[in-house]
């Protein structure tokens, strides 16, 4: 673990994580995205004394940290190094069938972006990285001084949602031919010179779009939230629950569409008198525009911002 950085990262709309998943004694509880464990220190709180917690994170920095934090529970916690697109997988190696909640907090964590090692962020210059997983094969610095422009055009318009992607691609093609770029300082720099000076203050740093979106690549993040989703909603009890906390439009757009597929899965044409395709819904959604935080968690923790929080939870089979 490096130690630049204690892991610190303040749980997100915990206090709605904890009304909405009901932890109660005896319950089962997977942390798909355990991070410094803040979600789930809480979620064994509320199930004392014997509720049982499975915790999944591709990092294995929040692992370690998460283990010590979690280690009074003793039993009652189970860590697994997986990415939580194999949630199947790992309840079945654990024996376990049904479980009683699922909380994804999707995103990077405080300590990913503050640790200058990890190359997450453009406020450190740091070698140009950010794989959640270390043993992933290929880092930020491979998209970039390897990527075709059109293709480095493509992911920061559709993954950092910015609109002058085109030129920024034509400015890293044009630096990488004189000196391959290796750190997030250079790049960073490059985004900015890439920008027109008019528009460089509108929405934060000017290269938060262009990181995001490098982020997103490099960990491959939106590919795996709807099959995850459906996963976990497979393995919910009847009553179980489902949690999902996102930071930004795409991914807020991914869980809305899956988890409505998921509660009005019927594909039949509107003037059908009744249903044919005989799909059923298999959750209902308790809070059909999710929750955001309250002006005071966006002042206390300004990363909460742009949080919202989607539930559903799961019917009973019907016959
Ligand atoms: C926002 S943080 C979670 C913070 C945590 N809820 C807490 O209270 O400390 C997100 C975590 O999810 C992990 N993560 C993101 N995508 C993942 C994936 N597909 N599979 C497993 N872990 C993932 C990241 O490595 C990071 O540690």
């Amino acid at each position: 673990m490096e130690d630049t950085v204690a892991f610190s990262h303040q749980p997100v709309l915990l206090a709605e994580v904890i009304e909405q998943l009901r932890p109660r004694p005896g319950g089962v509880y997977v942390d798909c995205t355990l991070g410094g464990g803040g979600h789930s220190a809480a979620i064994l709180q509320a199930s004392a004394p014997d509720g049982l917690l499975v915790g999944l994170d591709r990092d294995e920095d929040a692992l370690a940290a998460a283990a010590r934090r979690l280690a009074v529970w003793g039993e009652r916690v189970k860590l697994r190094k997986a990415n939580f697109v194999r949630l199947d997988q790992v309840l079945s190696t654990l024996g376990i069938e049904k479980v009683d909640g699922v909380l994804f907090d999707l995103g990077v964590s405080s300590y990913q972006l503050d640790t200058p090692g990890r190359g997450f962020s453009y406020w450190h210059d740091a070698p140009l990285d950010m794989r959640m997983d270390r043993s992933a094969p290929f880092t930020a610095a491979e998209i970039v001084n390897t990527w075709p422009v059109e293709e480095l055009a493509a992911i920061i318009s559709r993954y950092g949602e910015e609109r002058f992607a085109r030129r920024i691609a034509a400015a890293i093609e044009r630096e990488r031919r004189r000196e391959a770029i290796t750190t997030t300082g250079r790049l960073a720099s490059i985004v900015k010179e890439a920008i027109p000076a008019s528009q460089r203050r509108q929405g934060g740093h000017p290269a938060r779009r262009t990181f995001q979106a490098l982020r997103i690549a490099v960990n491959k993040e939106l590919d795996v939230i709807a099959p995850a989703l459906e996963q976990a909603v497979q393995r919910l009890a009847p009553g179980g629950r489902l949690l999902v906390i996102t930071f930004h439009s795409l991914e807020d757009r991914i869980v809305k569409n899956a988890l409505r597929r998921l509660a009005d899965p019927c594909r039949c044409p509107p003037d059908f008198p009744e249903c044919v395709c005989g799909q059923k819904a298999q959750v209902k959604l308790p809070v059909p525009g999710g929750i955001a935080p309250t002006a005071q968690e966006m002042e206390q923790n300004p990363r909460s911002r742009s949080a919202r929080l989607r539930v559903a939870e799961k019917l009973a089979d019907r016959f």
